[in-house]
């Protein structure tokens, strides 16, 4: 088989001997006519991949909490002894713009290296009007490097409440200062709130999507990461793009997310990190229930390594690995879907050119490599970078 590419777009998908004909390409490869003929040699091809849910951007350094947590130490407990979300938030803070552009650059070029070529980006380590507007113009700039993944921007001020203010003060910050001045800056497409006990309840969710919604942004959630908080049914109700985590989320919320056209978005980066058991993917195949698979890259998470999450799942969960594909790719494009409005995350006519060339001729291998990259190149938007 044969993919023609013109720019950044899936013109046709042919077989092969057609295809040199049409073009007239001459059996040494190369250049002719301004068409770049790539002979890969029976290599697999797959889609690129698009990581449904990270938090790129941010600044610190979070390892004595590995120790605290085989010491016996709680994420909760963590939290409230002064580490957790909010000591990376003073760290972003006092960070300079230039030190988290670096970082994010090379952030996203490490996914890249490992096939991503969309990525959804958090802010939420900011928490201020300045300091979350600040990370998503470092998003939105990152966001025009051409050699890096595109990016889908996601508002979350409501990932805590900041230190020396209460919940409720916050809440009104975050309706009427925050969102607002996000949806005036115009560079998020998405808001997310971390829907869970101690953290923000169903009714301050309800009231932050509600009112995102209605500032033109898509919603998304982070629910039941550590107990059954509801956040299921509320994610059902809402109709959100993406309901992530949903660890502990019962089957008949995630049946009624599933009629409602939510994504669950499993993150086995998390009980990887935090030492917790996996989500039961398999009884999901069972009722048919579509999911995606993201990074949740974060500080104690960092790995922006979706082939690392596909091995996890195929080598450790009995996940069969179409499915751990399917939820990479064309599953995590329905929750995130390009900013183009064209298909992607899928190898269609007419889709974004966006491709990983794996490293032998069979695509099992991309769950074979958890520690390296299983490609040997990226087509990015069009554009062919060798690993
Ligand atoms: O998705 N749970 C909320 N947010 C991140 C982790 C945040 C942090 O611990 O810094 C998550 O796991
Ligand atoms: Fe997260």
């Amino acid at each position: 088989m044969a993919i023609v590419i013109e720019n950044d777009e899936i013109k046709n998908i042919k077989n092969s001997n057609s295809i040199v004909e049409e073009y007239s390409i001459p059996n040494d490869g190369g250049v002719h006519g301004g068409v770049a003929y790539h002979d890969l040699q029976g290599k697999a091809v797959v889609p690129g991949l698009v990581d449904a849910h990270t938090h790129l951007l941010w600044s610190g350094d979070r390892s004595p909490e590995v120790r605290q947590r085989r010491e016996g130490l709680s994420y909760a407990e963590i939290a409230a002894s002064g580490g957790g979300i909010q000591s990376t938030v003073s760290a972003t803070r006092a960070a300079s713009d230039e030190h988290l552009f670096r970082d994010g650059y090379v952030r996203l070029r490490e996914a890249l290296r490992t096939g991503t070529t969309y990525l959804e980006a958090k802010s939420g380590y900011g928490l201020t009007v300045k300091d979350e507007l600040r990370l998503l113009e470092i998003a939105h700039r990152l966001d025009q490097m051409t050699e890096l993944p595109s990016l889908h921007p996601t508002w979350m001020g409501a990932h805590d409440v900041p230190k020396g203010q209460t919940k409720e003060a916050y809440m009104h910050e975050l309706l009427s200062k925050q969102l607002p001045a996000v949806a005036e800056q115009g560079i998020a497409r998405s808001a997310d709130v971390f829907c869970e006990p101690g953290w923000f309840d169903l009714d301050e969710t309800h009231d932050l999507l509600r009112d995102s919604k209605n500032a033109g942004l898509g919603l998304r959630m982070h629910v039941d990461e550590f107990a059954n908080g509801g956040g299921g049914e509320l994610a059902a109700s809402l109709r959100v793009e993406t309901a992530d985590h949903a660890y502990h989320t019962p089957m008949n919320a995630r049946k009624a997310m599933a009629a409602n056209d939510v994504m669950t978005g499993f993150l086995p980066g998390t009980p990887y990190a935090m030492g917790d058991g996996w989500p039961d993917m398999n009884s999901m195949v069972e009722e048919g229930i579509p999911y995606s698979l993201a990074t949740d890259f974060n500080p104690n998470c960092q790995t922006l390594s979706l082939p690392f999450m596909m091995s996890l799942m195929v080598q450790r969960c009995g996940v069969h690995p179409l499915e751990a594909l399917r939820a990479t790719t064309v599953n995590a494009a329905k929750s995130t879907p390009h900013v183009s409005g064209r298909p992607h995350g899928c190898i269609v006519e007419g889709g974004v050119a966006n491709l990983n060339i794996v490293d032998g001729p069979n695509w099992e291998a991309v769950t074979l490599r958890p520690t390296g990259t299983p490609f040997c190149a990226t087509i990015l938007e069009g554009r062919f970078i060798s690993h």
